[in-house]
């Protein structure tokens, strides 16, 4: 690959719960006609699903960038909406300012950004309250073996 970047972007609707999970979907599915380690895939999919569904249940729109770096997999998903006005007691598990309508379609048990950290290598967020929220994740893929 020799410091080529692939590089994809996704936009992301806000309360479109029709097509939430459609960008991650083809996240794995990429990774997956790739040829990645199927375990390493999957956590990368639950990373981006998370993400993905934050923006669908907590912000207006976004967009998921998402390379192939040559050591790693970077995933960005920017977004405008509210913002997390404090970002430490969001990343506890079971914390959610989910509505009783989101919560009645089965989401907004607060474990979206502990299941992010825990199936990535990196996570940061930066987040402006009345703007929006960047959430930026880095996942290493197992070192291939001979
Ligand atoms: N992109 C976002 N924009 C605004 N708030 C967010 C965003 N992502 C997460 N949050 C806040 O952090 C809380 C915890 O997120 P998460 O762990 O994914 O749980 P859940 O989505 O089930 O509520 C959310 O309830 C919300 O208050
Ligand atoms: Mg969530």
């Amino acid at each position: 690959m020799q410091g080529k970047a692939l590089e994809w972007a996704y936009e992301i609707e806000g309360k479109d719960f029709r097509n939430a999970g459609k960008v991650s979907s083809k996240v794995k599915e990429i990774l997956k006609e790739l040829g990645f380690d199927p375990a390493f895939v999957r956590g990368v999919a639950i990373a981006s699903y998370e993400a993905e569904m934050n923006v669908v249940c907590h912000a207006e729109k976004g967009t998921l960038h998402f390379a192939i770096l040559p050591e790693a997999l970077k995933i960005v998903v920017e977004d405008q909406g509210p913002g997390i006005p404090d970002i430490a007691l969001a990343m506890q598990e079971g914390y959610s300012t989910a509505p009783a309508e989101i919560r009645e379609m089965g989401f907004g048990a607060g474990m979206g950004l502990p299941n992010m950290k825990k199936n990535t290598d990196e996570l940061n967020i930066a987040s402006t309250v009345g703007k929006g929220t960047v959430v930026e994740m880095v996942i290493r893929p197992p070192l291939p073996r001979e």
